[in-house]
């Protein structure tokens, strides 16, 4: 078994002192992709958002609870050290409207990498992992808006990885995207799972089966039902689960 990374304990949040998360105990395992699915409205982004404070972002926003990173209530950290170990990815793409290069060298120049040929490293290693580097290699400099949805996503990633996380979340990060890129990415996020611990928001079941090592069925605000993916899409323990794998509810 994978040790745990990302604890939640008796996590709960309310959104104008309305309750929408609740009694949440999770642990998210090292290493490993876990999905979160769920109806429309369950909390899915809330959680995602919760395990690198984003909901701080918020003003009407209040959370419950703790939530540790490697044993360390991230509320006692600040937010910028955990935003670089726990990096975000959202569904529409969200490059930075400046060239290829500057998307990537944005985070390592604000922790302070100076010197042109490191920043260089930083550039291609990345893009390279996320298969983006031959496509994009001999025009760094191009506008990463004119990149098509499924670069600026794998850039969106790539972007991410310059800041060294150890955890990346991801928000539904496939929607927008057609089937090739998703497959595209779905390759890569396998191939990360073996440097980051990877947890990715999605309502597409087969998405979830085919890359998730756990997952997390969310209804009502709760923690339904956790399970390695296998067991849990074999064997749902509880009726709401079953249904919900069955296509119940949308
Ligand atoms: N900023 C906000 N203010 C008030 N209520 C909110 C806010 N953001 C989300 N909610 C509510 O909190 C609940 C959970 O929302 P959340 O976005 O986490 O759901 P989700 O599972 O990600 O849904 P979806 O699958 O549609 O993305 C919903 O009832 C939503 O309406
Ligand atoms: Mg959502």
């Amino acid at each position: 078994m994978s040790d745990a990374i990302i604890k939640l304990h008796d996590f709960g949040v309310a959104y104008d002192q309305k309750t929408v998360l609740s009694g949440v105990n999770t642990s998210i395992r090292s290493g490993r992709i876990t999905a979160i699915i769920g109806p429309s409205g369950c909390g899915k982004s809330t959680m995602l958002k919760a395990m690198n404070r984003m909901l701080e972002t918020q003003k009407d926003a209040a959370v419950f609870g703790s939530v540790l990173l490697n044993g360390v209530d991230i509320h006692t950290m600040e937010a910028e050290q955990l935003r670089r170990k726990v990096g975000m990815v959202f569904q529409t793409p969200t490059p930075f409207p400046m060239s290829v290069y500057k998307n990537m060298t944005y985070a390592p120049q604000y922790y302070g990498v100076t010197g042109k040929q490191e920043l260089s490293r930083i550039v291609r290693e990345n893009l390279e992992v996320t298969g983006l580097w031959e496509e994009v290699k001999d025009d760094l400099n191009k506008s990463a808006l004119k990149l098509s949805g499924g670069q600026q996503q794998r850039l969106c990633i790539a972007r991410a990885l310059t800041a060294q996380p150890e955890v990346l979340l991801l928000d539904e990060p496939c929607s927008a995207l057609d089937v090739k890129s998703t497959q595209v990415i779905e390759e890569l996020l396998l191939k990360l799972k073996e440097t980051y611990t990877i947890v990715i928001v999605t309502h597409n079941l087969f998405q979830a089966r085919r890359i998730a090592d756990d997952c997390i069925f969310m209804l009502n605000g709760e923690l339904w039902e956790q399970n390695t993916t296998e067991e849990l899409f074999a064997n749902p323990q509880k009726k709401e689960t079953r249904d919900y794998l069955q296509g119940v509810y949308a």
